[in-house]
């Protein structure tokens, strides 16, 4: 368990650097285990997530460096194709493991990964287009058995837009025999890097960041070097936090381009907003104003991840704004967090819905987090609260973000943080 000590009312302002982002990185060293030989990847954030990662490489053979956010991934040798069911069950984005064996070795056991704070998180998407590529699933009890002696490229129409399924399903095929049609792709920035890396180990990939992925399977992959994109949504959480404290934030090494529609809504929230080539600035001169319907889509519409870290801005708004969220069903538990410190959120159609009249002050107190971006949105609130807050957090925090305390305080938050585990 974490605590987090954070003194409300000091300005964000100043100029930070952001690291790589954890949802193009995760994919990516799934990736690394398609070709024999060292993969060097760039610019990896120094986050749980990508340790869990990097010990599951090395429970499957790999042999792992991970040093100043260069991961350097040999993996000549795969001795295992059985994900670690302790780690699986930490991790849901290891199913990205599974696209990436069945690509490597045609053959892969993994624990289904489970539910999570946000929501059911179904993978019925990765099992049915996995399927159609000839892959057959059998389950005994938690564990999950695929096989193939033959992948197979295939035509599949996802039903819903899903950036892990569409991933999945493009580490699988770019080892497959024929062609694959992924049809109603997501389009995430994340999946455009992803294939930057394959075709860089020499996949043959067009369409990547449309919602149609045409990839004709090869033989065989190379390993290669790669540099992570920037990570935006710690982008947008970082200009939020300058946002709601009235700052002046300059971010550098990001991609303005990726993250339009975050800015765009901060834009009607009253910021002053100026973008270079690998730069944003942010300054926020008044109180921020209400968004009067703020919805949250696959992209290019507003990132599902952003709903948490708007919704403790808002609550500071002038004026009344309502979020929904349409991505997943059950994202709302900061909602009550944020209440307890003065905010006042309505909560409707299965806690999908939030009605969020804004308050000119929050009050610190002790809150909770309750999953990676809700948590996130405490330390948002806690720095423009008024008094100092306590944020208990059992690692959700740490998951997605390299050392918050360190960022904010560089940049004139009072943060401390205390290991209590
Ligand atoms: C990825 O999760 C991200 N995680 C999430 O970020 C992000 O919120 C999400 O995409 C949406 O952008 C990583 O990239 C590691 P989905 P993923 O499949 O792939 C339904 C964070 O905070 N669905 O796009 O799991 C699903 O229930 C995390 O960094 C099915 O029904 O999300 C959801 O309602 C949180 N069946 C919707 O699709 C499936 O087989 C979108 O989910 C798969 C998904």
């Amino acid at each position: 368990m974490r605590k987090y000590r954070i003194r409300g009312g000091n300005r964000i302002s100043g100029v930070l650097r952001v690291g790589g982002g954890k949802n193009a990185a995760l994919p990516i060293l799934a990736a690394t285990l398609l070709a024999e030989g060292e993969s060097i990847i760039h610019n990896c954030p120094d986050i749980a997530d990508i340790r869990f990662s990097v010990e599951i490489l090395r429970h499957l053979g790999c042999r792992v460096n991970f040093e100043e956010n260069t991961l350097n991934v040999n993996a000549t040798n795969i001795t295992n194709a059985k994900l670690p069911t302790d780690l699986v069950c930490k991790m849901r984005s290891s199913i990205l493991f599974m696209g990436a064996l069945l690509g490597r070795c045609r053959e892969v056991e993994i624990a289904s990964p489970g539910g999570c704070q946000i929501g059911a998180r179904p993978i019925d998407l990765h099992i049915s287009g996995f399927q159609k590529m000839g892959v057959s699933i059998t389950e005994n009890g938690d564990l999950m058995h695929a096989k193939s002696p033959s992948l197979t490229g295939a035509w599949i129409y996802l039903r819903d837009v899903s950036v892990g399924a569409t991933e999945n399903l493009l580490l699988a095929a770019v080892l497959a025999e024929g062609e694959t049609v992924l049809v109603n792709a997501a389009r995430e920035p994340e999946i455009v890097d992803l294939a930057k890396f394959l075709i860089s180990m020499g996949a043959n990939i067009r369409g990547a960041g449309t919602s149609t992925l045409k990839i004709m399977g090869v033989k065989r992959l190379q390993a290669a070097t790669h540099r992570i994109m920037p990570d935006r949504i710690v982008t947008g959480t970082y200009l939020l936090a300058a946002a709601m404290t009235r700052g002046d934030l300059t971010l550098t090494h990001v991609n303005p381009y990726d993250i339009s529609a975050v800015t765009a809504q901060l834009r009607t929230m009253g910021c002053q907003i100026t973008e270079h080539p690998a730069q944003i600035r942010l300054h926020a001169p008044h109180r921020l104003t209400a968004i009067p319907h703020l919805i949250t889509e696959a992209h290019p519409g507003f990132p599902t991840d952003m709903q948490a870290p708007f919704v403790a801005a808002l609550a500071t708004a002038k004026g009344t704004s309502v979020v929904e969220e349409r991505i997943f069903e059950a994202r709302a538990a900061h909602a009550t967090e944020l209440n307890r410190m003065g905010a006042r959120i309505i909560l409707a159609a299965d806690n999908r819905v939030f009605v969020i009249k804004g308050r000119e002050k929050l009050y610190g107190t002790s809150v909770n987090s309750h999953d990676l971006r809700g948590g996130a949105a405490m330390v948002l609130a806690a720095l423009a609260a008024e008094g100092e807050t306590i944020v208990h957090d059992p690692g959700y925090i740490a998951r997605g973000y390299d050392d918050i305390a360190g960022a904010l305080c560089a940049v004139g938050g009072d943060v401390g943080e205390v290991n209590l585990s």
